[in-house]
């Protein structure tokens, strides 16, 4: 059976002692959320280890942000998987748009980094999307699907079925501006669909998250398209009354 997740990505914010204190608000937040939405959180680097205590023993999993395509050695600046998971992470995101639009991020990186995340025993959060040229000229369904390709289709099924997928469209991120339910589901379908042309019947169990300018006030009209199972939240995961108040809309 595929999950209902909401994971919230807190990007490059809040200090340490904030991080830690959105994750016991997050944390209180969450008895109220029923035991079928996964929660998940994903701090910066430097929070890890303190917000791995405050969510140890919870229901909360926490993520990081990317991970090193290396496994260890002389790679100054990166974080290695090992160390994720030394940290008390499970998962990590991978190939988030500002990754792949800031930092030269590559399909073929990707690579590397999912399948030495999966090896390490991390769930990658594996994102795709498409910008708004792209969307514009109407070649969306093209552009996510040679994400796919490229990246999941190099895994074998038993890797394949740690991965979460989130789309998220470069022109709804941090813009307000929100894919509509429609917009989204149709996307959605069609991830799912390239999914299943490789690894047949394993693409309904693979979770797949909306991300973009969801709230409160879209997540319920969001989560209640049939391909869409969760979120993946910015800007409303740094207050937890709102990202508690999204993981409620199911
Ligand atoms: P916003 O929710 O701030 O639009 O960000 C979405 C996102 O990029 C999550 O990874």
């Amino acid at each position: 059976m595929r999950k209902n997740i909401v994971a919230g990505n807190w990007k490059m914010n809040t200090t340490v002692a904030e991080g830690v204190e959105l994750a016991k608000a997050v944390a209180a937040g969450s008895s109220e959320v029923p035991s079928s939405v996964e929660l998940i959180i994903a701090p910066p680097f430097t929070h890890l280890v303190p917000v791995a205590e405050v969510v140890g023993g919870t229901r909360i999993g926490l993520s990081a942000q990317n991970c090193a395509d290396k496994e260890k050695g002389a790679y100054t600046g990166e974080v290695s998987a090992d160390m994720l998971v030394s940290a008390g992470c499970k998962y990590t995101i991978l190939g988030h748009s500002e990754r792949r639009q800031y930092y030269g991020e590559t399909d073929a990186t990707l690579v590397d980094k999912v399948k030495l995340a999966i090896s390490k025993g991390l769930s990658p959060i594996f994102c795709v999307g498409e910008n708004l040229d792209e969307r514009e000229a109407g070649r969306h369904f093209d552009v996510v699907s040679e994400q796919i390709k490229n990246v999941l289709y190099t895994l074998s099924a038993d890797e394949m079925a740690k991965v979460i997928i989130a789309y998220e469209p470069v022109w709804a991120i941090g813009t307000g501006k929100t894919a509509t339910a429609a917009q989204a589901q149709e996307i959605h379908a069609c991830i799912r669909k390239v999914v299943a042309d490789k690894f047949g019947a394993l693409a309904e169990e693979i979770t797949i998250l909306y991300g973009g300018s969801c709230k409160p006030g879209n997540a319920k009209e969001l989560f209640a398209c049939p391909d869409i199972d969760g979120g993946l939240i910015g800007g409303a995961a740094l207050k937890a009354e709102d990202f508690i108040a999204i993981a409620l809309s199911f």
